[in-house]
Formats: structure tokens, C-alpha cells, sequence
């Protein structure tokens, strides 16, 4: 090291001849000293099972759990047919399936569902069949080389269950310009259609 300082002052003390200077730490090597000890308390607090944190284990735990409430469930994991009958009287479900459809489906189908580039979604008439299992399946995958594409990847699963819902509360209904049938007689059982 440098010289001695002139505030250097000489310990009385003296161990085997070798004398010692009484030379304080600086002042920043000291903040960091008494730093780490608060810092070290305060992380032990967050150790599991100790403190008043949860760590990092539950924290991660917590963020997985988080992500995965996120993901959209399963798309072929359809809701069963009575459930979809149920939601097609109910007038919430209703409702907001009527906003998907004239956001996504209105284009090709009418805004009535009466039909344009897509057949009419109101006769009793299926080209891919009228169970509600069979509208969720067919909303649900598409018909791609028809032209009908898959809205599983697309809309949320609530939104799919909503607008299948409203598909089936079309049933019965005279649609403004209805496209001809196409396809078979295919009512979804007790649906509003009047005839079943
Ligand atoms: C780009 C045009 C297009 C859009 C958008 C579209 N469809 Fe279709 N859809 C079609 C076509 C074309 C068919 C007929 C497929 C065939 O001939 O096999 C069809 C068929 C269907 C069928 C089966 C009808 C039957 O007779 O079996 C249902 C149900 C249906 N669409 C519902 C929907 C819903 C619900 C939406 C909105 C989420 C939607 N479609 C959006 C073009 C479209």
C-alpha cells in the first residue's frame, strides 16, 4: 500500500514486536458490508417454508398454473349435445353468439343465416348434418375444401359453443332471402323448428 496517512494512528498494543494501525473500512465498503446483511435477511424471509415469501418454487408453480389458464382447452373437446340445445334458449348464450356470427360467419352465410357463398343455417336441411354434435363439429373443423373454414383454431371455445348455439336458435326462422335447401333433412332434435 501507499504511505502512511498522517491520521494514521498507532495501536498501543504490540503482539510478538508487530504493531498495528487503527485504520476505519471507507465508508462505501462498509454500505455494502451492512447492504448485504439487510439484503441476506430479507432473502431468507423469502425462502420457502420459512418467511413470509413463497420463493421461487411457488412462484414458478404459480406462473405455469397461470400460462395454462391461458391456453384454449382442447378444441375436439366439444361440449355434449344438450348443453349446445340448452345454450341454443338460452338468450345470453344467444346473444352473444349472434355477435360471432356477424363478425365471422355473416359474410358467407347472410346476417340472417339465410345463406350466401354458405348455405342456409336456418331450413331443416344439412349437408353435414343438423345434430347439434354435427354444427359444432362442422364450426368446429370446417369443410375446407368447400370453403368453410375451421373456426376452432380461430375463436375462443366459448365463442365456438356460443355461435353453434345461435346456428341451432336459427332453426325455424325465415331469413330475408333464404338460399334453397341444400343437403337432407336433418333437424337438431327438440330444436325451435316447430316441425320436431
Ligand atoms: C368464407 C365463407 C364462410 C364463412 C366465413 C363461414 N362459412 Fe360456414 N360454410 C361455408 C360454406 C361454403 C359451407 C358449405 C360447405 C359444404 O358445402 O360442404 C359452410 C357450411 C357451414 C355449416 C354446415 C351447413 C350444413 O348444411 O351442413 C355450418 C353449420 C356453418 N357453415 C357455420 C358457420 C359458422 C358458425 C361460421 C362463423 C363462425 C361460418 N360458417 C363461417 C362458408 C363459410
Amino acid at each position: 500500500m501507499s504511505a502512511p496517512h498522517d491520521d494514521d494512528r498507532l495501536l498501543d498494543h504490540s503482539y510478538d514486536g508487530i504493531q498495528e494501525y487503527d485504520n476505519p473500512m471507507p465508508r462505501w465498503w462498509l454500505y455494502i458490508f451492512w447492504g448485504t446483511i439487510v439484503w441476506g435477511v430479507l432473502f431468507w424471509l423469502n425462502v420457502p417454508g420459512i418467511g413470509v415469501g413463497k420463493g421461487r418454487i411457488a412462484d414458478y408453480d404459480a406462473s405455469v398454473a397461470a400460462a395454462a389458464a391461458d391456453m384454449p382447452a382442447e378444441p375436439s373437446a366439444g361440449p355434449d349435445a344438450a348443453a349446445l340445445l340448452a345454450a341454443s334458449q338460452d338468450p345470453t348464450a344467444v346473444a352473444a353468439g349472434r355477435t360471432v356470427f356477424g363478425a365471422y360467419c355473416s359474410a358467407c352465410h347472410g346476417p340472417d343465416g339465410g345463406g350466401v357463398i354458405g348455405p342456409n343455417l336456418t331450413d331443416a336441411y344439412w349437408i353435414h348434418g343438423g345434430s347439434p354434435e354435427a354444427v359444432y363439429h362442422t364450426v368446429n373443423v370446417g369443410v375446407l375444401e368447400k370453403g368453410m373454414p375451421a373456426w376452432g383454431p380461430t375463436l375462443k371455445p366459448d365463442e365456438v359453443n356460443a355461435v353453434v348455439a345461435y346456428v341451432i336458435s336459427l332453426q325455424g326462422t325465415t331469413p330475408a332471402a333464404p338460399k334453397a335447401p341444400e343437403g337432407t333433412m336433418d333437424p337438431p332434435a327438440d330444436a325451435p323448428s316447430g316441425d320436431s
